[in-house]
């Protein structure tokens, strides 16, 4: 699998990396791997069943016997569709909470793994380029004001019907990104040889034709 291209997209929550990796996928025509997806899924069903957050070995479990389906846009855990279930700011919380867990990050590590496939994939987390795709071709490290990125997660969620204020919003947000930073495995941080994009005065299409036109350069050298 190693002649298989991977482009890394990471950065901090509602920067934009998931419509800037679903966009650049669709036009290279690869395949999209939505790695906080993994982390929601793996909240969601340890909220379900009421794991406690400092059982690690409970957590370990949940994230190893994950019974989730990606279906194009659509994603699974068991019979049932949490697609939307898995984006509300508590599962993210939680998400980001469980993450820091060795234990967790290991188990989800193999399923990461097992989404490169032909003609290529494009992922997009806080540590696909760090950790997971180290030897990827385009390595992206998007980022955004924490004022752009709550107002971009404000729209989101008052769109698919979750309550927020942007107050809740900046605090969560500050949080989170401390939290994803100042961890001791896998910390938020942009990796080696990462291009780095502001995209606070940015729409998504104009911080997707940046990565393509990278892509394009990385590809004419190879
Ligand atoms: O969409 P947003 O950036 O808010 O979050 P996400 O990408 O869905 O990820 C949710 C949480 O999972 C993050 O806050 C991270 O703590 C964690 N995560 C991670 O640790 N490593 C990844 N590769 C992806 C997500
Ligand atoms: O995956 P991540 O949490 O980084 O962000 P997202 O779920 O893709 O959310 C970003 C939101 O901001 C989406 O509604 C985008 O349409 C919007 N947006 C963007 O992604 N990039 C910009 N440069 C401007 C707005």
């Amino acid at each position: 699998t190693h002649s298989i291209p991977v482009i890394t997209i990471d950065g901090p929550t509602a920067s934009g990396k998931g419509t800037v990796a679903h966009r650049v996928a669709h036009q290279l025509h690869f395949h999209y791997l939505d790695s906080g997806a993994l982390y929601r899924l793996t909240a969601l069903s340890a909220l379900r069943h009421e794991v406690p957050l400092n059982d690690e070995h409970g957590l370990a479990k949940v994230a190893e016997r994950l019974p989730c389906r990606f279906a194009g846009d659509q994603i699974w855990l068991g019979n049932e569709n949490v697609t939307s279930a898995i984006r509300a700011e508590e599962v993210g919380n939680t998400a980001s909470k469980i993450a820091a867990l060795p234990t967790v990050r290991h188990a989800l590590a193999g399923l990461q793994l097992g989404f490169r496939i032909a003609p290529g994939l494009v992922a997009d987390g806080r540590d696909m380029g760090t950790v997971i795709f180290p030897h990827a071709v385009l390595k992206v490290f998007l980022t955004a004001s924490v004022e752009a990125r709550a107002e971009r997660r404000y729209k989101q969620l008052i769109d698919k019907g979750f309550p927020a204020t942007m107050e809740d919003l900046l605090k969560d947000l500050r949080e989170r990104d401390a939290r994803d930073s100042n961890r001791a495995i896998a910390p938020l941080k942009p990796a080696e040889g990462a291009h780095i994009l502001d995209t606070s005065h940015m729409t998504a299409d104009e911080a997707v034709e940046q990565v393509l036109k990278w892509y394009a350069a990385v590809k004419k050298q190879s």
